[in-house]
């Protein structure tokens, strides 16, 4: 029963005290959010992980990239383990390192080596260290804007994986126009481009977050038109169309403080994940508060994670037989660590 799970769950971290870390991302349940020793967005949980000194095993309540980048920047006698292995993101996927490799050695020769690679940590082990042996550095929702200046500075143009999105409105924020931005098309590997391409300067790679294309410009007018006094804020995963059309676009933990500070009785439309959408709804009962979307939008490898999936993690390894260890290859991650401190530096 739930009451079962949760006492098994309680008992372990009692157990264990400092010895376990629970980071929960903050599209996590609410069953599997009220265990986590620390709530945060991925910048946030990325510069924790790097130091809990007394752990000696960190459950990552996340998605698998998050697993690994806590891996990464931990100790080789620290373990890192996640709930369930299926918690993967579409996002991710969309960028292999074959595919990669290609697109890098065609650009790198269309552009004469005036390129830097950028990836956001949501995105595997692999690319992060591609990106780290290249100079590159990672870049979250939090971070974009100064990253994307930062690369700016040391080459002419940059090449930013996996989320044409982010990458899209946060350079268009920084000044640079659409039409110097082009796309690469993984698949069909080529380059779409508007203006003569010596005057690029950011590219894109084709990928997306499968949750966050569900706001559209449809939802935005229907939520201008029913309430035109309301807010809209949104992830910067969420198109550009979208983003330009809000009133604020930011992280989870800029959507989160955005409503912490606004003033009682304001209206808000949230364009990002549910379980986090709910939250907030249920911890600002004095604000009106929607999801974007009226159907509301899951992250279903997110939400692989839930109380079965922790209980029985919690229970294996206080047993002495852990399942589920997320361990990068230590070639992959002395490259991708490079890619990671780059940015760590900066934040
Ligand atoms: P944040 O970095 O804003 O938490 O967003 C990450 C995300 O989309 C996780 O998939
Ligand atoms: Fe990946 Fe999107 Fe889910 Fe975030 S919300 S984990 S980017 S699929």
């Amino acid at each position: 029963s739930t009451k079962e799970l949760e006492t098994i769950i309680w008992n372990v971290k009692k157990t264990m005290g400092a010895r376990l870390f629970l980071p929960g991302h903050h599209y996590q349940k609410d069953e599997v959010i009220q265990f986590a020793d620390v709530r945060g967005d991925s910048l946030k949980l990325a510069q924790l992980s790097a130091t809990q000194h007394e752990a000696e095993a960190i459950v990552f309540c996340g998605v698998h990239f998050m697993a690994e980048t806590a891996d990464i920047l931990t100790r080789e006698d620290q373990h890192v383990y996640l709930p369930d292995m299926r918690a993967g993101c579409s996002m991710a996927d969309m960028a292999n390192l074959t595919q990669t490799e290609k697109a890098w050695k065609k650009l790198k020769t269309k552009f004469n080596d005036t390129i830097l690679p950028l990836t956001y940590v949501n995105s595997t082990a692999a690319i992060k260290a591609f990106v780290g042996k290249h100079g590159g550095a990672t870049v979250t929702s939090s971070n974009a804007a100064d990253m994307i200046e930062w690369a700016l500075s040391q080459k002419e143009r940059i090449m930013f994986l996996p989320d044409q999105h982010l990458g899209r409105n946060t350079a268009y924020d920084l000044g640079i126009p659409l039409e110097q931005m082009a796309v690469w098309d993984p698949i069909r590997e080529e380059l779409l481009h508007e203006v003569p391409v010596e005057e690029v300067k950011v590219i894109l790679w084709k990928g997306h977050c499968s949750v966050h294309e569900n706001f559209t410009v449809s939802n935005v007018k229907q939520v201008r038109k029913d309430y035109p006094d309301m807010n809209i804020i949104v992830h910067p995963e969420c198109s550009r169309e979208v983003v330009a059309l809000s009133d604020y676009a930011g992280s989870t933990n800029y959507i989160i403080s955005q409503i912490e500070n606004a003033s009682p009785g304001s209206s808000w439309a949230i364009g990002t994940e549910m379980n986090l959408v709910k939250r907030i709804i249920q911890e600002h009962p004095d604000q009106h508060i929607i999801s974007l979307n009226p159907r509301m939008c899951p992250c279903l490898t997110m939400n692989r994670i839930d109380l079965p999936h922790l209980a029985w993690s919690l229970e294996s390894l206080a047993e002495g037989k852990p399942q589920n260890l997320i361990k990068v290859d230590s070639d992959i991650a002395a490259d991708a660590k490079k890619a990671l401190e780059r940015m760590l530096a900066r934040a």
